[in-house]
């Protein structure tokens, strides 16, 4: 484990950078490291292929993926309190995101020695091994790539961005949190919910909806066309505006009391 000696040498040494506005050396590499301009990835591009170290070994993304959902997220640095109980959080969510068809991986700009020594820590506080891979991002090039370092926030971390890639490699959803926030990743299973609704079922989600409330029907889809697709029927309030039952949905009892 990192003593809290250690820890607290490595942050001043970020922050005194931070603080000259410049990037700190990275000890690893022997040299400083640059942060260049890259375009911002934004909902419907093409999610940036990488191959990174990671805690599984090394992960080419569009391979791992394969056919599957991901979810990448970074967090702002190894042994900080918030991205401890995240991790826990999102190993104990696995099955949840399995089920979806979805698989999960970690960022941070921390380097894999560190990774594993964190592991042990993350089993021993959240009752929970790390079962997900962890980008071991030490020369910021997964960062780099996605625009997860707000020099202004941090000059060096991390912000604790979230994207949702389709098996299409399309970029579905971004969200930013800053450090002082964990997420809550029951709010990343909502969305992947929708969707996957979305796409298999001609359908969004309203406000606040949550997985068994009715849905609204895609205003590309004709009245016509919704009478064949939505058998249970739906209610039009405005012409834009039409609800019907979650289509892939059987509310508990249904099935048995037309049994
Ligand atoms: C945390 O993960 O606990 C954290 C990281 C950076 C700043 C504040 C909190």
């Amino acid at each position: 484990m990192l003593h809290q000696s250690q820890y607290a040498a490595e942050k001043s040494r970020r922050d005194d950078a931070a603080k000259q506005k410049r990037a700190p050396r990275d000890d690893r590499a022997g040299s400083r490291v640059a942060l260049p301009q890259t375009p911002w990835v934004r909902l419907g591009d093409k999610a940036p292929d990488f191959t990174q170290d990671s805690t599984q070994g090394p992960i080419h993304l569009y391979e791992w993926m394969g056919d599957s959902w991901a979810v990448l997220f970074s967090h702002p640095a190894d042994f900080t309190p918030v991205c401890t109980t995240e991790l826990g959080m999102v190993a104990r969510l696995k099955p949840e995101f399995e089920t979806r068809n979805v698989k999960v991986i970690g960022l941070s700009v921390d380097p894999l020695f560190r990774h594993d020594m964190w592991a042990h820590d993350i089993a021993q506080t959240q009752g929970v091994e790390l079962n997900f891979p962890l980008l071991a991002d030490a020369d910021r090039k997964v960062a780099q790539l996605y625009d997860m370092i707000h020099p202004n926030a941090h000059a060096t971390e991390t912000v604790r961005s979230v994207f949702i890639i389709d098996p299409k490699k399309t970029v579905r959803l971004i969200l930013t949190y800053p450090a002082e926030t964990g997420r809550n990743f029951d709010e990343l299973l909502r969305v992947i919910d929708s969707l996957q609704l979305a796409d298999d079922h001609k359908v969004a989600t309203p406000a606040n909806w949550k997985p068994g409330e009715d849905v609204v029907i895609l205003p590309s889809v004709s009245n016509t066309e919704a009478a064949e697709l939505f058998p249970r029927g739906y209610k039009e309030l405005k012409p834009y505006l039409r609800v019907t039952p979650q289509p892939n949905f059987e509310p508990p009892g249904q099935e048995a009391s037309r049994a």
